[in-house]
């Protein structure tokens, strides 16, 4: 996949095959009401003390300066990219400060982001000096009303038009940005969206697709929604084995139609069906993610994979964090992966950001 590089520095040359899923802070202004995070309204009530359950309301995420410390030794390291992700990325004042020192250790920086800061003075500009590689905008419905009942703002201020309108301004100031370079085509960010795609609104899968191209994004991602079987929204929104149908044609038509928007490589597509087919266990056969992959939660603990499954199978002897870690020794030892037990969704929601992304990033690849 031509996806390794090497370190720029260090004592010798490592080879970069690491991508990082980074949720660096806890904290979002939004409510939606199937994230991985969970609600604040049931973790007031019942505050989650397991090992690797995230919570809006953490009260334990990692200080600044352990943060920045970490980043500091990915120069060197075998990481070649990091995913940052959260809780939202671009509330937090100290993220671009982060994102600076990744970059400087020659990694690759893509944004997870609910896009709203993106529309505040200054923000989309500074992540294209930043030389940010990829910015991945959530927008789960191209139907005003339906994206804002599936990722509402606490707030009741932002939704939908305001989305569009971060996407846009990332958009303009990449393009003034490009009009200043002396290579204009290298100026970046990629900026794509990412869909959580429930078995209620399969359309979403080809009319996010048509909305992706006339906003002018670079990729665009369906992927399906992940919940366990004992969430509330679980008979709702997870697929069952009947729903293969529908999204069996949605991706058909989506992969037939260019659109202009790059998308996952064609396998995605049963990986996709995968997923759906399996709604009991939420266990998928053969893992394809392989030790490429770590994770590293708000405050600080690092999994071998970001599956909730594998992460709820992690014996207490074998957690570690990068809280006083060096990213140059951390990586060395590599979980065995192949025919993974705990493969689920989730895995299969990883899958663009790991082994796809350099393919999504780059430049050639608009269908
Ligand atoms: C948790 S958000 C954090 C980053 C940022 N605040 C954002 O809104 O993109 C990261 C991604 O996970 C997706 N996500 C959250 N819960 C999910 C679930 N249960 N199944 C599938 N994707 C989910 C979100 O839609 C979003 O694209």
């Amino acid at each position: 996949m031509g996806t390794r590089t090497i370190a720029r520095t260090g004592r010798w040359p490592v080879s970069r095959d690491v991508t990082l899923l980074w949720g660096l802070r806890s904290p979002c202004a939004f409510a939606c009401p199937h994230c991985y995070f969970g609600t604040i309204e049931e973790h007031k009530i019942n505050p989650p003390d397991q090992a690797g359950v995230l919570s809006h309301l953490s009260r334990s995420d990692l200080p600044g300066d352990a943060i920045k410390d970490f980043a500091r030794t990915l120069d060197g390291s075998p990481v070649q990219r990091v995913v940052i992700a959260g809780g939202e990325p671009l509330d937090w004042p100290g993220t671009l400060e982060v994102i600076s020192l990744i970059k400087d250790a020659g990694c690759q920086v893509v944004i997870a982001t609910n896009a709203i800061p993106l529309t505040r003075p200054g923000m989309a500009q500074r992540l294209v000096e930043l030389g940010v590689d990829g910015v991945s905008v959530s927008l789960d419905s191209a139907d005003p009303t339906a994206n804002d009942q599936m990722r509402p703002s606490r707030s009741g201020r932002f939704g939908y038009d305001d989305v569009l309108r971060g996407i846009q301004t990332l958009l303009q100031a990449r393009t003034d940005q490009a009009g200043q370079a002396d290579q204009p085509d290298r100026v970046g960010p990629r900026v794509g969206i990412y869909t959580v795609i429930t078995r209620t609104r399969p359309q979403e899968i080809t009319e996010m697709a048509r909305l992706a191209a006339d906003l002018g994004v670079d990729y665009y991602v369906p992927q399906p929604i992940a919940l366990a079987p004992e969430h509330a929204l679980f008979d709702q929104m997870s697929h069952r084995p009947g729903d293969t149908v529908d999204v069996r044609e949605q991706l058909e038509t989506l992969y037939a139609e260019p659109s202009g928007v790059a998308l996952p490589d064609p396998s995605y597509v049963q990986r996709f069906l995968d997923a759906v087919t399996t709604q009991d266990s939420g266990h998928v056969p053969d893992c394809f993610g392989g030790a490429r992959l770590f994770f590293i939660q708000p405050d600080g603990s690092l999994w071998d994979c970001p599956s909730d499954r594998r992460i709820a199978a992690t014996a207490p002897q074998h957690r570690r964090t990068i809280r006083g870690g060096d990213a140059r020794t951390l990586f060395t030892e590599r979980p065995a992966c192949t025919n993974c037990s705990e493969f689920s969704r989730d895995c299969v929601n990883m899958w663009p950001l790991v082994l796809d992304m350099p393919r999504l990033l780059s430049t050639e690849a608009r269908r």
